[in-house]
C-alpha cells in the first residue's frame, strides 16, 4: 500500500453572480496515494481548472474538507496558501512560459535559484530525463513546441515538488509531440515519485495515467484506475 497524499470531502466551490449562484465544484470527493498519475476528464466548463486551483490552494472552496498529508490545506489566506504552493505543489503551464534571453540549462538553474538551492549536476539529470541533453546550452526559440513543453516539465519537478499539476499542458501540440511530451511526463515522475494530475479533454492521453476522473457539472461522474501501472 502507497501512502495516502491528499483527500478532499465534499468539496464545493460556489460563487455568487447577479445571475445567481455557479455551483462550479458542487460535492467532490476523492482520495489520492502517492505516485497516482491522474487524468481529469470532463466538458468545458465542467469544472475541471476550478477543481486544480482549490487542489494547488490557488483558490479557496466554498465548502467541505481538503487534506494534504493529513493537514488541512489553508483557505481564505493568501500567506499561508502560497506557501503551501511553494512547499508541495509544481505546475507545467500550457504556454510553457520560458524565459527567452536564458538557455534551457538557465531557465532550470534559475528556478533552482529562486528556490536557494542552485544544483547544475541535477539541473542537468533532469534535462537527460526528458531527453533534451543535447539542447541544454540552446535558447527557446531555437528548439521546438514539444522541447520547450520539456523544458518547462524539468522545471515544474526541479524542486521535487509532492503534486504536479497541469492544466491542458498538451492543449498547443500535435500529437505526436504531445505523446513525446507525456512520455517525458511519466518517466520524470516515476523516477522522481511524484504524484500528479493532468486536466485534459483528449482521451487519447488516458494510457499515460493510473486512473481517470470524470467530472460533470461540478461532480465525479466516474472514477476508475486504468490498469496502467502496478505501482500505483
Ligand atoms: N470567477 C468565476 N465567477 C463565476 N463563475 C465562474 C468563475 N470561474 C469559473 N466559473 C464557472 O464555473 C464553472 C466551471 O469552470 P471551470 O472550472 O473553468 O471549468 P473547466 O475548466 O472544466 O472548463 C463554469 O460554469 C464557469 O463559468
Ligand atoms: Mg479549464
Amino acid at each position: 500500500m502507497t501512502q495516502r497524499l491528499l483527500g478532499m470531502d465534499g468539496l464545493k466551490r460556489h460563487y455568487e453572480t447577479p445571475a445567481g449562484i455557479v455551483k462550479a465544484l458542487d460535492g467532490v470527493s476523492f482520495a489520492i496515494h502517492q505516485g497516482e498519475r491522474v487524468i481529469l476528464l470532463g466538458p468545458s466548463g465542467s469544472g475541471k481548472t476550478t477543481l486544480l486551483n482549490c487542489l494547488s490552494a490557488l483558490d479557496s472552496p466554498t465548502g467541505g474538507d481538503y487534506t494534504f498529508l493529513g493537514e488541512e490545506v489553508p483557505r481564505n489566506n493568501s500567506e499561508k496558501m502560497t506557501s503551501f504552493r511553494r512547499e508541495n505543489i509544481g505546475y507545467v503551464f500550457q504556454f510553457f512560459n520560458l524565459l527567452q534571453d536564458l538557455t534551457v540549462l538557465e531557465n532550470i538553474l534559475l528556478i533552482q535559484e529562486l528556490a536557494g538551492k542552485k544544483d547544475p549536476a541535477r539541473a542537468k539529470e533532469l534535462l537527460r530525463m526528458v531527453g533534451l541533453e543535447s539542447e541544454i546550452n540552446r535558447f527557446p526559440g531555437e528548439i521546438s513546441g514539444g522541447q520547450q513543453q520539456r523544458v518547462a516539465i524539468a522545471r515544474s519537478i526541479a524542486k521535487r515538488p509532492t503534486l504536479l499539476l497541469g492544466d491542458e499542458l498538451t492543449g498547443n501540440l500535435d500529437t505526436e509531440t504531445s505523446n513525446k511530451v507525456m512520455e517525458a511526463l511519466v518517466s520524470a515522475c516515476k523516477q522522481e515519485n511524484i504524484t500528479s494530475v493532468f486536466v485534459t479533454h483528449d482521451e487519447g492521453l488516458v494510457k499515460y495515467a493510473t486512473r481517470v476522473i470524470r467530472i460533470d457539472s461540478g461532480k465525479i461522474v466516474s472514477d476508475e484506475q486504468t490498469g496502467n501501472d502496478e505501482e500505483a
